[in-house]
């Protein structure tokens, strides 16, 4: 097989709490792609427990596989290569899809290469507007991420991070402050709809330092104040929950939109391209849009569907790789941390 030929690619990612496997052709169309989810495990904890994490994965892996393959029309025999999210992420967890990946590669015959899951969300953009070109920005928002990239043809450059918490992690510890449960990110961004977002003058952390670097540990901090000085979770009204949630959820997309802003003059680029589950965010969504409109940057957000995890995005990300030659042995092992590339 030449390194054009990958033309089917099964991706399998479980960096977390999803099991997902997908079937993508030509690494841009997607034949299939199955997400099975945990929010019931972790739901009576507030956040994933990661040894449940990795034991639903191993009950779920080959059932969700077999599900991708039935929903693309293909027999096994048709899979060209297998790509699979090897980091970052729960070691636990990605240990599961990383060895039914490998396994399943060796039986079929076929190469396996590893995708690194923020290559992944990014890759999402793509897949949702096949004419965006580098070079772009990508902001990267997720339970686990926040982090500002130029990318371009070779590769990425980091422009700026987190230096704390990640923007999904203090959606999901505010939700847990207003008594919401888990996951936090959709329930906060539901209760915000019907609070007003000027309630709660909350900080913007950071937009007064120089650089592109984000911090939310003290926006979390100030709603935890708040909600105390209101008289603790149990007893907030449904008004005082909808203001707090909205005021925050207006300062933590506020804090984005101004940052991706900076970064795009500063690099000179012409697009944003936002991935991640907290891409899915309405108020994001709709003031990037605006923003981008009133500067003159093109904003892309891919389908709520492809913000969250999901293995499409590895599949896609795992074919450009094989093409280019990228393979794997099948030692390839799972890593908790690291920066792309
Ligand atoms: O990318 P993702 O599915 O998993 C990680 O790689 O982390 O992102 C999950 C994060 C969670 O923190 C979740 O609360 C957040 O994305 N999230 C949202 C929304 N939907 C998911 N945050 C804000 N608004 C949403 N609508
Ligand atoms: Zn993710």
């Amino acid at each position: 097989m030449s390194d054009r030929d990958f033309v089917h690619v099964l991706g399998i990612e479980s960096s977390c709490d999803e099991m997902a496997c997908a079937v993508v052709r030509d690494g841009r169309e997607i034949l299939a792609s199955v997400v099975h989810s945990q929010e019931d495990v972790h739901r009576p904890y507030g956040g994933v427990v990661p040894e449940l994490a990795s034991r639903d994965h191993v009950r779920a892996v080959s059932s969700v596989a077999l599900r991708a393959l039935a929903e693309s029309g293909l027999a096994f025999e048709d899979v060209d290569g297998v790509a699979v999210t090897s980091g970052p992420g729960l070691v636990g967890s990605l240990l599961v899809g990383l060895s039914f990946g490998k396994a399943l590669a060796y039986r079929l015959g076929v190469p396996v290469v590893g995708v690194h899951h923020l290559v992944g969300h990014l890759m999402s953009a793509e897949l949702a507007r096949p004419d965006l070109a580098p070079p772009y920005l990508g902001l990267v928002v997720s339970g686990g991420h926040t982090a500002l990239y130029r990318v371009h043809r070779e590769g990425t450059d980091l422009l700026g991070e987190t230096r704390d918490d990640a923007v999904g992690e203090a959606f999901d510890k505010v939700a847990v402050l207003l008594g919401l449960g888990f996951p936090g990110g959709p329930a906060v961004s539901a209760a915000a709809r019907e609070g007003d977002a000027s309630a709660v003058a909350f900080p913007r952390p950071m937009l007064e330092h120089p650089g592109l670097d984000f911090s939310y540990s003290g926006l979390k901090t100030a709603v935890a104040l708040e909600v105390e000085a209101r008289g603790g979770t149990d007893a907030l009204s449904p008004g005082d929950v909808a203001d707090v949630a909205a005021s925050f959820e207006a300062a933590a997309t506020d804090v984005l939109v101004r940052r991706a802003r900076k970064a795009v003059r500063q690099e000179g680029l012409a697009a944003v391209a936002v991935v991640g589950g907290v891409a899915a965010n309405r108020r994001l969504r709709s003031e990037m849009a605006r923003v981008g409109r009133r500067h003159g940057f093109d904003v892309v957000f891919p389908p709520p569907e492809l913000c969250t995890d999901n293995a499409a995005m590895i599949a896609a990300a795992g074919a450009r790789l094989l093409r280019r030659g990228v393979r794997d042995e099948l030692h390839l092992n799972a890593f908790s941390r690291a920066p792309i590339g």
